[in-house]
This record gives structure tokens, sequence and C-alpha cells, in this order.
């Protein structure tokens, strides 16, 4: 659906603010949260990131349904088997475009999303004593499995930005990408969900800390 060709690309508003300001408080608590989760003394630090890499995941999710075009998840599900086919063009001279997320990395958002949902839900569960030491185990598990697929993920960035020869890091800064004029998304999508995306972290953390 958001596939172009590689013709009249000029840069355009993809992602909008929500994408943008979740991604990123995503990107930080998480890493903060796996970074204090060995020290005890760095516990409390550890539970806040955490509730707010949980609060971020079922925001963006819930995004995913009523956001901008590119933010929602049925203009980036594709099969897996177009995803094999995108993956196989990046071998060749002119690789597939895609304005919003490629078909491979749509599977990797959802893999990124569960797996922080999985680990931080566990966390929470663990924090509140149900489940005992299944759960912790569990706990530890999934926050290996989500920092595996982050690596995964930064080099894929890495490589798509290199193939595509389109740095992908900006566009998730500053929201413009290469597409076609007619996808753009209008100035200031987002912003207000953005707004309620922070007074959102704020509460859920303080009502679970
Ligand atoms: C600090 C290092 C990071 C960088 C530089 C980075 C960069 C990016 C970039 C460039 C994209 C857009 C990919 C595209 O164009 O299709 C993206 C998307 C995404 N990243 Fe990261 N990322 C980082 C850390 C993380 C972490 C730690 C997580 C999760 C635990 C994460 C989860 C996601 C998700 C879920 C998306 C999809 C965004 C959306 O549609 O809302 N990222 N990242
Ligand atoms: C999504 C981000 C999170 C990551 C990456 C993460 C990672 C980890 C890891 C790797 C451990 C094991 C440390 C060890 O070897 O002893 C741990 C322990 C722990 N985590 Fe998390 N965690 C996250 C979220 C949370 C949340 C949201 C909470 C609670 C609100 C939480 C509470 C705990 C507690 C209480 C322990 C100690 C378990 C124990 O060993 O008794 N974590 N975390």
């Amino acid at each position: 659906m958001e596939h172009t060709q590689n013709i009249d690309l000029t840069p355009i508003r993809v992602w909008d603010w929500t994408v943008r300001v979740s991604h990123w408080t995503l990107a930080v608590s998480f890493i903060t949260a796996y970074a204090t989760s060995e020290s005890e003394s760095l516990r409390l630090i550890h539970n806040t990131a955490g509730l707010m890499t949980l609060a971020a995941v079922i925001y963006r999710v819930a995004w995913g349904f009523v956001g901008s075009r590119h933010a929602r998840f049925s203009a980036f599900l594709y099969s897996p088997v177009r995803a094999v086919v995108y993956l196989k063009s990046l071998t060749t001279q002119a690789p597939d475009h895609f304005t919003g997320h490629n078909p491979a990395g749509g599977w990797a958002v959802i893999g990124l999303l569960a797996l922080a949902l999985l680990t931080a839900g566990t966390g929470l569960a663990n924090d509140l004593e149900l489940g005992g030491s299944l759960v912790e185990k569990a706990h530890d598990v999934f926050a290996n499995l989500a920092i595996a697929m982050v690596a995964l993920h930064l080099v894929a960035v890495a490589a798509s930005s290199f193939l595509h020869k389109e740095n992908l890091v900006k566009p998730m800064l500053w929201a413009r990408k290469m597409g076609q004029k007619a996808e753009e998304i209008p100035a200031g999508a987002g912003l207000v969900s953005a707004l309620v995306f922070v007074v959102w972290i704020a509460a859920f953390v303080m009502w679970l800390r």
C-alpha cells in the first residue's frame, strides 16, 4: 500500500509527533532499565524506567490503531513473504523504497514492542509479588531477548540507511523522510496526542511506583 516506485521522491512529513516522542521515550527508558537492572541500589531507577517503557508501549500500540497514516499497523504490516521479497530487493541496485516502515521493519516493530511489553510486564508482576521465581526468571529471559532484538534493530537501521542511501535516524527526530507528496501527513499531526502521552507516562509511573 505504501510502496512507492523510486521516482518523484521528495522529503515529506512521515513520522508524526507521537511516533517520535514515544520512540525516544521507549529507547531511553528501555536502555536505562537494562543498564540499571543488576544493581540493588539502582532499583528505584530501574523500576521507574521500566514503568516508562511499559507505558510507552501501551500508548504506541493504541496509536497503531488511531494514529496518523504511516503510524498505523495496517499501513506497515505485510505478509512474511512480502518481507522476504523486500529483503531480497536489498541485494539489487534499486531496493524497493517504502515511505513508512518497510515490510521487514514492520515485523521488527512488532517484535520490539512485544518483547518490551513482556519484559516490563513481568518486571511489574515481579515487583507486585505476583508469580514468584518463575516470573523472575521470565523477566530476566525476556530482558535479554529484548536487548538482542534492540541490537538487531540498530544493525538493521544502519544497514537500511546505507543501502537506501537515506539516513533513517533523522526522520525519527525531525519527521521528514523521502516519499511522494500525496503521502505526506499534515503539519502538527499527532502533536496533541504527544502532549497527552507525556501526561500519561507521568500518571502511569506515579500510579504504579
Ligand atoms: C538509541 C538507539 C536507537 C536508535 C538510533 C533507533 C532508531 C530507530 C529508527 C531510525 C527507527 C525508524 C525505522 C524506520 O525508518 O522504519 C526506529 C523505529 C523503532 N524503534 Fe528504534 N532506535 C533506537 C532504540 C530503540 C529501542 C531501545 C527500542 C525498544 C526497546 C526501539 C524500538 C523501536 C520501535 C518500536 C520502532 C517503531 C517506531 C514506531 O513506529 O513507533 N528503538 N528506531
Ligand atoms: C522494560 C524494561 C526492563 C528491563 C530491560 C529489565 C531488566 C531486568 C533484568 C535483566 C533483571 C535481572 C537482574 C539480575 O540479574 O538480577 C531485572 C530484575 C528486576 N526487575 Fe526489571 N527490567 C525492566 C522493567 C522492570 C519493571 C517495569 C519493573 C517493576 C516495576 C522491574 C522490576 C525488577 C525487579 C524487582 C527485579 C529484581 C528481580 C530479582 O532478581 O529479585 N523491571 N530487570
